[in-house]
């Protein structure tokens, strides 16, 4: 098989690359997935994967684009495994989205709700720290269909400028500070990740410099005002910021710890949700969970919970820290946030008190088990309303088998996988509910990620 072809980009993976169909003499056309090409796109390609299924190409010259696409703004766009759509002008990004959602479900969707701010939009980053066989380094994100090769990210239009500054500043650190990139095979090396963080609505700021918990390559404290340093120089040093390393130990055998130094700065940042029942403000420390887009966190909470008709008893289950339960808890009599990592589980019940929340009771752990045993307990509320928000994976049999047995009026289930969000609803429709309403939100422009929601009543 010859290395270069010319093919028309036919359909995306799930993953949001472009499929060419290769052709092959007499034999059946052979899909190839191509980063940073779409439909419509004619293009010379060179394969980078022949025997492997799926088979890879690269990128080589687009002979004739698609009416779709646009220049990207980023100078990384045709390298950068973080964003992939950014060749795509924003309406068709939309449209493919939405197209995606009905394509789940055989159900209309409501327009989906686009970002008002396609750019700048994240409110946390992880940039990898990483080098060579030859010693050269390298601190930014994944190259595209190579993970885990990562490449030096100058500019990312996805953040904040001041999240860049921060970048080359801490690299520029690295090069004369004698630490090497950890490297997970040998547990040698120092440098994990950078991780930056900014609250939207208040603007503060916060920095994580991830590190190896393996003693030998800790860093010394000339190490450690050096990276303060940087980081101070490139927020500007009258600018609050909130810097910390966070230690990474894992042992093999023994579960994998972390531990957090603040090394300067305020210990946590506070974030701000604006809903249409008010204003919730939340502790965010190194490790909290936070929705990464807040302005499209917010609109797809008002979303759901304008969905949500009355009810007494709401649970919110897969909680995180708890915030939509609590934007709940405005107009809902009691609700119960069920929720399996711990940290989240300390935040949540540290936010509610911070906003004066009384009606929100948290509980820990698995949601099948946890379901189980308040079921069982003699004082049990069956709930009016149930909101899931799931992981990529979905609702687990134990969890639909509950969800059967409570049935409550209305099911709002939020996730970020329709695909399997549509196996579970078919799973609710065998107990009687019935799809009323889809709502598919945009939190991540130019990639292919989407948020949606799904109303089920019976
Ligand atoms: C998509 S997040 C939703 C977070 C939250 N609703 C929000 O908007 O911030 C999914 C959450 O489910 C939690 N989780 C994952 N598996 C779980 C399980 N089996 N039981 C309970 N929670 C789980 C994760 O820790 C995570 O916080």
């Amino acid at each position: 098989m010859d290395d270069r072809a010319e093919a028309p980009i036919k359909h995306f993976t799930a993953k949001g690359y472009g499929v060419a169909l290769m052709e092959r003499g007499n034999a059946p056309p052979v899909e190839v997935e191509i980063a940073h090409t779409l439909p419509g796109d004619q293009i010379l390609f060179e394969l980078t994967r022949k025997k492997r299924s799926p088979k890879k190409g690269r990128l080589l010259e687009i002979v004739t684009p698609s009416q779709d696409r646009v220049e990207p703004r980023c100078e990384h766009a045709r390298v950068c495994g973080g964003c992939c759509w950014q060749q795509m002008e924003y309406g068709a990004q939309l449209r493919q989205k939405e197209a995606r959602v009905k394509k789940s479900f055989h159900f209309p969707a409501q327009p989906i709700i686009p970002s008002d701010a396609p750019f700048g939009y994240r409110n946390k980053m992880e940039f990898t720290f990483s080098e060579n066989r030859g010693g050269q380094r390298f601190l930014g994100l994944m190259i595209a269909q190579a993970e885990p090769y990562v490449f030096n990210v100058n500019t990312c239009h996805l953040c904040s400028k001041w999240f860049s500054d921060v970048l080359n500043a801490v690299r520029t650190w690295w090069e004369g500070s004698g630490l090497k990139a950890y490297y997970p095979p040998a547990d040698t090396g120092s440098l994990r990740y950078l991780t930056l963080r900014e609250a939207k609505r208040t603007g503060q700021k916060m920095a994580v410099l991830n590190v190896s918990g393996n003693p030998e390559f800790a860093l010394n404290r000339a190490q450690l005002d050096g990276y303060v340093a940087a980081v101070r120089s490139a927020v500007g040093e009258a600018e609050p910021v909130s810097i910390f390393i966070r230690i990474h130990q894992a042992k093999k055998g023994k579960p994998t710890q972390f531990f957090e130094m603040h090394l300067f700065g305020p210990d946590h940042m506070v974030e701000e949700l604006h809903l249409r029942g008010g204003k919730l403000s939340f502790k965010i420390s190194p490790i909290s969970f936070f929705q990464p887009n807040t302005l499209q966190a917010e609109k797809l909470y008002d979303a759901a919970l304008a969905m949500l008709g009355q009810a007494d008893t709401v649970y919110d289950l897969y909680c995180g820290t708890g915030t939509l339960g609590m934007a709940a808890a405005s107009f809902a009599k009691k609700v119960i946030g069920i929720e399996l990592s711990p940290e989240a589980v300390i935040d949540a019940k540290e936010n509610a008190k911070r906003n004066g929340i009384l009606n929100v009771e948290i509980h820990q752990g698995d949601v099948g088990h946890v379901l189980a045993k308040l079921m069982a307990e003699p004082n049990f509320i069956r709930p009016d309303a149930i909101i899931v928000d799931p992981p990529r994976a979905g609702l687990d049999p134990l969890a639909i088998h509950h969800l059967k047995t409570l049935l409550p009026k209305q099911i709002v289930y939020i996730s970020c996988n329709p695909m399997t969000q549509a196996e579970n609803v078919e799973e609710l429709f065998k107990a009687g509910y019935r799809l009323k309403k889809l709502q598919p939100v945009d939190q991540f422009p130019h990639t292919y990620h989407i948020e949606n929601i799904a109303l089920l009543e019976r």
